[in-house]
């Protein structure tokens, strides 16, 4: 089923093809403007499923929801650039997807200008309050308190999604539209509310007991009698429609300086948090230069600290480009065997170096140079797996779930947008701040509580990435951009806590070395391994034969989840291809 979708305020026809997870996805595609990848695949959902990306050539937008990309194709058909759209983009998904967009989170966006060939990285990375100290989440016997950590207001970061969003458009949006025209489509989506449906039904069915503690936030996402919505209701959102409107009228510091202020404090205090008005006052969102890396000829720009993301991405890449993956072949077990190794050296670095690099001294230059990943490459042995402990002493255990959302952007003009979105856990810490309709974050767990102590991913740290005032958290989220001569092939990201930086590896290495076209790139079945612990997950979809010779090599195989929807774009010959990643129930691409 192909949709062309017109929307009231274009006389564009969008290309258009929905991803929906599990329906077998087959979809016709008949457009002129379509042509090259579709095709019969192993999927992470099984064998042969029918694939379908949107090529088009005026612009591509390709989120986790579908109101939030056809508001981003919108922007551009009306002339907007890719950030502007993104804008547009990241606070309808606040909106439509309130389980990962968000006002009261953070996230990263990586933007390719292509006037200026610059790429520049904007973290809007949540901060710890100026109270916070290094103890803060431990208990009474000095262990780590998931509690406090996860569950509590001391799980909140200063949100920095607001000031993210609002300065990537005042430094790089065209100058097209105010911020209250961006805001708009997000303020008339929570005022005229959403069907409840697919994955926000499900989303919230499962996050409802979290939610039901909180009656700002039952409010809002349960009906009257505390029972979650159903399918076939609404979710209005009228605070949020007043808070976007405020914030879009006044700009950022209606949110970081007004009564919105006022009243998320007022909330992260009542749960037990530190948090305080000089906090919110004091937060900024910062300019970064992203890091840089090479592989096989082409130009890998990625995610900069406080996000691990771009550096253990390209120190895999590093060590990866000494091996013939190519003549391995896709998803042979040789090269996952490779990978895999790769990954645990990579994981076993971020345990030990990784922070806020504004606080501590993270080795950057050391970790994504050529001559390091040569000397981690000569410790791998393509017949065997190498034990995780002569690797580094630690251990720890693999978390759960939670939810983050990418999206990838093109214009016409060759700008790109890639950005990941987060309130840590699916819905965050599940706290509305009072009547603002914000839904708040609990991502400060992705501090170390304690050295050694996982987080909800399981992914352990020390000193460099301890709590302390005013510090960022580490991340593992990994926008990125791949370049070929200056200019952008392929945009890429993804959610799914640790395992979004092994996915981002798996997009680029499907794509260069397997020539896979970006849909099939995406949307095959994934490994991962994170050093500790000591276990390859597998996604469904992997065969049981690959299976079977990865334990022959000495791997633990275990049958892991579906990995996050890495929503990406192509830029190929045909024009930009757009691969919502099946994965995420409702994602898609909007072309034009
Ligand atoms: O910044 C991070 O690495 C995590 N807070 C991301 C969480 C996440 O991706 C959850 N999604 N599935």
């Amino acid at each position: 089923m192909i949709r062309f979708a017109r929307l009231a305020s274009t006389t564009l026809l969008f290309v258009v093809a929905v991803a929906i997870a599990g329906a077998g996805l087959a979809r016709d595609r008949k457009s002129p403007a379509q042509k090259s990848d579709i095709a019969q695949v192993e999927t992470a959902r099984g064998k042969f499923v029918r694939i379908e990306p949107v090529v088009a050539h005026r612009g591509m937008v390709v989120t986790q929801e579908r109101q939030a990309s056809l508001i981003g194709a919108d922007i551009l058909a009306r002339g907007g650039n890719a950030v502007d759209a993104a804008v547009a983009v990241g606070f309808a998904l606040a909106v439509t997807l309130p389980k990962a967009g968000n006002l009261g989170g953070g996230g990263f966006m990586l933007v390719h200008l292509a006037k200026s060939h610059e790429n520049v990285a904007i973290d809007y990375r949540e901060t710890a309050p100026a109270a916070a100290t290094a103890d803060m989440f431990l208990d009474a016997g000095g262990n780590a308190d998931p509690n406090k950590s996860r569950y509590s207001g001391l799980a909140v970061g200063v949100p920095g999604t607001v000031a993210g969003l609002t300065l990537a458009l005042e430094k790089f949006g065209s100058g097209r539209f105010t911020l209250a025209e961006l805001i708009a489509p997000a303020v008339k989506l929570a005022r005229e509310g959403i069907p409840v449906e697919g994955d926000l039904l499900d989303s919230l069915l499962l996050a409802a007991p979290r939610l039901q503690r909180w009656p700002s936030t039952a409010a809002i996402f349960a009906k009257a009698d505390g029972t979650p919505w159903e399918e076939g209701d609404r979710l209005l959102q009228p605070q949020l429609a007043d808070t976007l409107e405020t914030i879009g009228r006044e700009g950022p510091r209606a949110f970081y300086h007004g009564p919105i202020a006022d009243k998320i404090v007022s909330a992260v205090r009542a749960a037990d948090g530190r948090m305080t008005r000089i906090d919110l006052e004091s937060y900024w969102a910062a300019i970064r230069e992203p890091v840089r890396g090479t592989y096989r000829g082409y130009d890998i720009v990625s995610m900069s600290p406080p996000s691990s993301g771009g550096i253990h991405l390209i120190e895999m890449l590093n060590i990866l480009e000494g091996f013939p993956l190519k003549s391995l072949g896709a998803g042979k077990p040789e090269a996952l065997h490779l990978m895999i190794e790769a990954m645990k050296l990579a994981y076993a670095d971020r345990a030990e170096y990784m922070g806020d690099r504004d606080r501590v001294e993270v080795p950057v230059e050391r970790l994504i140079s050529k001559a390091y990943a040569a000397e981690l490459r000569a410790g791998i042995n393509p017949d065997r797996a190498r034990p995780v402990e002569s690797i580094r002493p630690d251990s720890s255990a693999l978390g759960g779930g939670g939810n983050t959302t990418h999206f990838s952007i093109i214009d016409e003009f060759g700008n790109a947008v890639a950005n990941t979105t987060s309130l840590n856990f699916s819905y965050g810490v599940g706290l509305v701040a009072g009547d603002t309709g914000i839904l708040l974050n609990n991502t400060l767990d992705d501090f170390a509580a304690k050295p050694g102590a996982p987080n909800a991913f399981g992914l352990i740290g020390g000193s460099a990435n301890a709590p302390a005032p005013g510090k960022r958290p580490l991340s593992s989220m990994t926008p990125t951009i791949v370049l070929k001569d200056g200019a952008p092939v392929l945009i890429t990201g993804a959610p799914g806590g640790s395992r979004i930086i092994t996915t981002v590896l798996q997009v680029i290495v499907n794509s260069i070395d397997f020539d896979r076209p970006v849909a099939q790139a995406v949307a095959a079945p994934r490994v991962h391994h994170q050093w500790r612990p000591d276990a390859v997950l597998v996604e469904p979809g992997v065969p049981a034969a690959t299976r079977r010779a990865l334990e022959k090599l000495g791997h633990k195989v275990e049958a892991g989840p579906l990995f996050g929807a890495a929503n990406s774009i192509a830029v190929t010959p045909e024009g930009f291809v757009g691969a919502a990643d099946s994965r995420a129930a409702g994602a898609l691409a909007a072309g034009l």
